[in-house]
């Protein structure tokens, strides 16, 4: 296993981190949206990071899913991001994610950190399902080769030269597409998104955390220098100058199937809909769907105290647990 340079426990990581998931969540999300993940889904997301994909993904799951979060480190995750989250401590360069039988199986900005990163592709795959749907999101630095101006281009070849001798492969994306084919893996299509950032954005104060979280080891390495490093620093805080730096390619797939994951969604949403049938049902026992509706509102992350609080009160209104389930609410 490489060394994992980014350390959660130097100073700015779950800053840094919070950053990636404002980032990226989002075209995480569109991502896994069109794989069709619902609930009743089981789901695995491997180098969770702080987990907020998981803490999608529980929610997006429920009711009768199941979402996994796997990371070495798990000290910047919240235990309570979202009900049915569960978060495991593992490698994934050393086993597959048992029980081996997840829907859909994620990882994003991880691969590329690995010594091996074909073993762990292997791991990911055998951690799915017959049938179950891939998504992995890595970075490819493609766009960095003709950054501007040319002090930043030439910051740019020393951030590689180091990220070669430090075992990391910032090139990744592209070679995703055939790792999966060889591993016989189906209907895999590939895009690639490049953000254009400006000094001052959010993608320039995450370059700026980065960079300042790796500066010994860049100026160790001999391939920064101080006056490099300052100068791509300076040009982070400097709103007129626009750049890129990232193509972030993803990569969907499918395991060979017995069954596809669309027929598993859809009998999952099927048990999705005769569950709240039965929290209708269970609505006109009005004094236990109260106290279950109570359990449950202590229990939403996705929703404000206050709120909570209103409809812990109005809840004792005969019709207003049916409410509660027809908007979204869960007895259980
Ligand atoms: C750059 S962070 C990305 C976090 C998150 N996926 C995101 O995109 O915001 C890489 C994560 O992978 C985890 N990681 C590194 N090597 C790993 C391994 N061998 N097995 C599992 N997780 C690993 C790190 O601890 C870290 O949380």
């Amino acid at each position: 296993m490489t060394e994992y340079v980014l350390d959660h426990h130097n100073e700015g990581e779950r800053a840094r981190l919070a950053l990636m998931s404002r980032l990226l969540d989002p075209m995480h999300r569109r991502h896994l949206e069109a794989l069709g993940v619902g609930p009743g889904a089981r789901t695995l997301e491997v180098g969770c990071g702080n987990g907020s994909v998981s803490a999608w993904l529980a929610d997006r799951v429920r009711p009768g899913g199941h979402a996994v979060a796997v990371d070495l480190d798990l000290s910047l995750c919240d235990a309570d991001a979202a009900p049915g989250l569960e978060f495991r401590a593992g490698d994934i360069i050393a086993a597959p994610v048992e029980p081996a039988d997840y829907d859909v199986v994620t990882a994003r900005a991880v691969l590329h950190h690995l010594a091996d990163p074909a073993a762990a592709i292997t791991n990911l795959v055998a951690s799915g399902r017959a049938g179950g749907a891939f998504l992995l999101i890595e970075p490819d630095f493609l766009p960095v080769s003709i950054a501007e101006p040319a002090a930043v281009r030439g910051f740019w070849q020393g951030w590689l030269a180091w990220s070669r001798e430090a075992g990391i492969d910032f090139f990744i994306g592209r070679k995703l597409p055939a790792m999966l084919a060889d591993l016989e893996l189906e209907d895999i299509s590939v895009v690639a998104e490049t953000p254009l950032y400006n000094g001052g954005s959010a993608w320039a104060r995450y370059w700026a955390q980065t960079v300042g979280e790796l500066r010994p080891r860049l100026e160790d390495s001999g391939h920064l220098d101080r006056r490099s490093i300052d100068t791509f620093l300076a040009h982070c805080g400097e709103p007129d100058w626009w750049t890129q730096s990232i193509a972030w390619t993803a990569v969907r797939a499918r395991k060979p199937a017995t069954g596809v994951l669309r027929d598993t969604a859809a009998t999952a949403s099927t048990v999705g809909t005769m569950k709240k049938l039965f929290e209708l049902l269970v609505c006109f026992l009005h004094p236990i769907a109260v106290v279950l509706m109570w359990i449950d509102l202590a229990t939403r992350p996705d929703m404000g105290r206050g709120t909570k609080i209103v409809w812990a009160i109005f809840g004792i209104v005969p019709l207003v647990p049916f409410l509660y389930v027809l908007t979204g609410g869960d007895l259980w």
